[in-house]
């Protein structure tokens, strides 16, 4: 989260109704913070479960928040929270009440404006941003410093107000800003990233995802009940160890700057993700198309249920793929994250 502290004088009236006119100097506390997106490459729901996760952060994307200290008359209720001029329900609202909480301050009366471009409902990790961009931003304004780990591990406990029993893998990447290996109940692991090996001189040396967005929302806790089944059959060992092998194979993959070994996994990931019931037509339909316009892998990514798709693209041919993406689907639709 990039910090942008302001410390301003300003000057109000003594008293909140105006009376004798008279003016005070006030140092006015105001905090900055933001919260990128994520986009996971493998393990989401199997991770849930135990097994080995991959994911990346999305800095193109981005929850920005303000938080300011009201002075004078102080109306209920004492925290207000907008999001794009908007006030939030109670129930985002009562984020702020959690993170107090979990830091162990009394809040003053404090205004909180955001704005966000990450798209919500669609798998990119908004409930996640959201909920580290409070617990951070609130940390820094009444002084108290967080690492990385402990933001991960208190955001994680925040996101249980948006779906239950959250694995904090999103929470861990959002946290960390890093590409991450995560495994639920351990400490997030940053992975080695190597440029990707490429046969062109005129390759950038970028690891080059792109983000379909295909416009159907979902809700993150359905989307959980309705993989569990699957996950919770007889064959949840087994179906485990895959996605196990399938992480191990990302996190070799990045390692290594093999871009083959991990844009195979994805699809592998992909397969067992329709099995499990996540994968709607639609979204299937984007994927074919990503890897007709050129796309080495692709897959769902997040809860499912709609959102979107995260393809990988061939070193060599990025740019000529990113071209066709856009006619495809509309550049609107298409964000490109990259790595390195
Ligand atoms: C959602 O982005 C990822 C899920 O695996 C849920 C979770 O990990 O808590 C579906």
């Amino acid at each position: 989260m990039e910090r942008n502290e302001e410390s301003k004088t300003v000057y109000i009236p003594v008293s909140p109704c105006g009376g004798s006119g008279l003016v005070a100097p006030i140092a006015e506390q105001i905090e900055s913070g933001s919260a990128c997106g994520k986009a996971i490459i493998v393990g989401e729901h199997a991770v849930v479960y135990g097994a080995k996760a991959v994911a990346i952060p999305v800095h193109s994307m981005q929850i920005s928040l303000q938080i300011r200290k009201r002075h004078g008359l102080i109306l209920k209720p004492r925290v207000r929270m907008y999001l794009a001029g908007a006030p939030v329900s109670e129930h985002l609202r009562g984020i702020v009440d959690d993170a107090a909480e979990l830091l162990g301050i009394k809040l003053d009366a404090l205004d909180f404006h955001g704005t966000s471009t990450v798209l919500i409902g669609a798998g990119l990790g908004s409930s996640a941003a959201i909920c580290v961009v409070v617990l951070k931003t609130l940390a820094e304004f009444y002084g108290i410093g967080l690492t990385a780990p402990e933001v991960a591990y208190m955001s994680t406990d925040l996101e249980r107000r948006f779906h239950g029993n959250p694995s904090g893998l999103d929470t861990a990447v959002v946290s960390y800003e890093k590409v991450v290996s995560f495994q639920k109940g351990t400490t997030p692991s940053p992975i080695k990233i190597t440029c990707p090996k490429s046969a062109s001189e005129s390759a950038d040396g970028k690891w080059r995802f792109v983000i379909l967005d295909s416009g159907l929302r979902s809700s993150t806790i359905e989307m959980i009940e309705q993989a569990a089944p699957w996950f919770n059959s007889e064959a949840k060992e087994e179906r485990i160890q895959m996605f196990n092998e399938l992480a191990d194979e990302v996190t070799q993959g990045f390692g290594t700057g093999d871009t083959k070994l991990v844009a195979d996994a994805m699809n592998k990931a992909n397969v067992l993700l329709d099995k499990a019931g996540i994968v709607p037509d639609k979204i299937k339909g984007i994927i074919e198309s990503a890897k007709a316009c050129g796309a080495l892998g692709a897959k769902i990514t997040g809860a499912g249920g709609g959102g979107c798709v995260l393809a990988l693209l061939d070193s060599d041919s990025a740019d000529a793929t990113l071209t066709k993406l856009k006619q495809e689907f509309g550049a609107a639709r298409v964000n490109e994250v990259t790595l390195l």
